[in-house]
């Protein structure tokens, strides 16, 4: 089976070198890629937002299977896209990706499928939202309806941020269209975590928990990146309490969209958040997290490609899904500055070292391939994942090959896994 993975960061390089391992891969093409999935496959020059480029290079090239990492070409349709191609696509059709494409749209689906998350309004009108946000009580959150890669929310603890914020979405529309619609949403307090499952249109089948780290300093200060770090099992989420959290948040999901036409096929994400009351949805995502996707697929011990085979078909109940009971961590190196901005084009030495410790592997994300090796290209460098038979086990392991790893300037946050090891 020939394989197109679309996308170019550590979650791609991850998919990549797990779907490498199946023995119904012969070959596999990643569009872009990057320095990590040029050494897994072929890298093809095609952007993922191309999705005209990438369904001319699936049908010219006879792929048999296209994977999505990022959600935005799922929101622009590549599956709809491929499938009119004749093309299997992992991932949903750009109706159901608008779980994550529009939080008013997963909002209302929440609704109607009765699954606990934050109460809510939807304006498209500024007088009427600014009127909203003058009355609610503090804090309340303010939510860009459409795709603002990770920055369109708000958690606003004074009124003035409040409106701020909704100033910065409606008036000056710095998401552009994804601002035009805003959700303010009643504030929850509680421990993050992210729960996963494969979809195949009726059956869900879990993955275990995980728990991603999103603002750059340690213990949670600083402004919001793609994510510093993740390890799973997340002790907030035990293996106990995984189905009984599908039956709360995935499987009404599944049952509504069936309903609205749409059944869901891919991988479904919960943003959970543990309040006092229990879980509650903070939002959907509709493909693999990154960096929860470097320890989750580390704990794969079944074949990927046959699991997304058997999303696609529907035939999910008959898959074999097994998980490792290790627990896995990645501690993600980005070059200094990130998020704002950095340097780029250093050279990294040391992976080999790093990976020759034994249950580590250093996953690529914003490097490239040159002459004398990887060199960064991104903020979010690279993704060094170790597994160990428990949290404190895996997080020193990891952060022992992460002092193996070097290039210029590289910043690290320390702290990775310490609130599963707190519990
Ligand atoms: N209702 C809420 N109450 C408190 N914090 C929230 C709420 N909604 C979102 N957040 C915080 O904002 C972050 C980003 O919100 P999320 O809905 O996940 O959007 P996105 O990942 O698309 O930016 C969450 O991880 C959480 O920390
Ligand atoms: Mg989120």
């Amino acid at each position: 089976m020939k394989v197109l993975i679309v996308g170019s960061g550590g979650r791609e390089h991850t998919l990549a070198w797990k779907l490498r391992q199946s023995p119904l891969v012969s070959e596999l093409f990643i569009a872009p890629g990057n320095g990590g999935t040029a050494t897994e496959g072929t890298n093809v020059p095609i952007s993922d937002s191309d999705v005209h480029g990438l369904v001319a290079f699936a049908t010219d090239n006879g792929i048999n299977l296209v994977v999505a990492g990022p959600e935005a070409p799922l929101v622009a349709g590549l599956t709809d896209a491929m499938d009119a191609a004749g093309v299997p696509c992992f991932g949903p059709d750009a109706f159901a990706a608008n779980l994550e494409g529009s939080k008013s749209f997963a909002k209302t689906v929440m609704r109607d499928a009765g699954v606990p998350t934050a109460a809510f309004e939807v304006f498209t009108d500024f007088a009427a939202a600014k009127a909203h946000v003058e009355s609610r009580p503090l804090p309340m959150v303010l939510k860009a309806d459409g795709l603002a890669a990770g920055k369109g929310v708000v958690v606003a603890k004074t009124r003035q941020e409040a409106r701020d914020a909704l100033d910065e979405m409606m008036k000056q529309r710095v998401f552009g269209a994804a601002g035009d619609k805003v959700v303010v949403e009643d504030a929850l307090v509680g421990e993050e975590a992210s729960f996963l499952a494969f979809c195949d249109g009726s059956t869900a089948v879990c993955m275990p928990s995980s728990q991603d780290h999103k603002p750059i300093g340690e213990g949670d200060t600083g402004p919001n990146t793609g994510g510093m770090g993740a390890y799973s099992p997340a002790p907030v989420l035990p293996a106990a309490d995984l189905e009984k959290t599908a039956d709360l948040c995935i499987r009404p999901i599944l049952r509504r969209m069936a309903e609205l036409g749409h059944p869901f096929k891919g991988v479904l994400y919960a943003g959970l958040m543990y309040t006092a009351s229990g879980p509650m949805v903070l939002e959907y995502n509709v493909r693999f997290g990154d960096p929860e996707c470097q320890p989750l697929l580390s704990r794969l011990d079944s074949d990927l490609a046959a699991i997304m085979l058997a999303c696609i078909k529907g035939e999910l109940p008959a898959a074999d899904v097994r998980w490792s009971t290790d627990t896995a961590i990645c501690v993600v190196m980005a070059a200094a500055g990130y998020p704002k901005s950095y340097p780029k084009g250093m050279a990294i030495s040391g992976i080999p070292a790093a990976e020759a410790l034994g249950r580590v592997k250093v996953f690529h994300a914003g490097t490239k391939a040159s002459e004398n090796g990887a060199v960064t290209s991104g903020g979010r460098v690279l993704g060094v994942t170790a597994l160990g038979p428990d949290l404190k086990s895996a997080q020193a392991l990891a952060y022992r090959a992460v002092d193996l790893v070097q290039f210029d300037n590289s910043y690290v946050r320390r702290d990775i896994g310490n609130k599963g090891i707190g519990r």
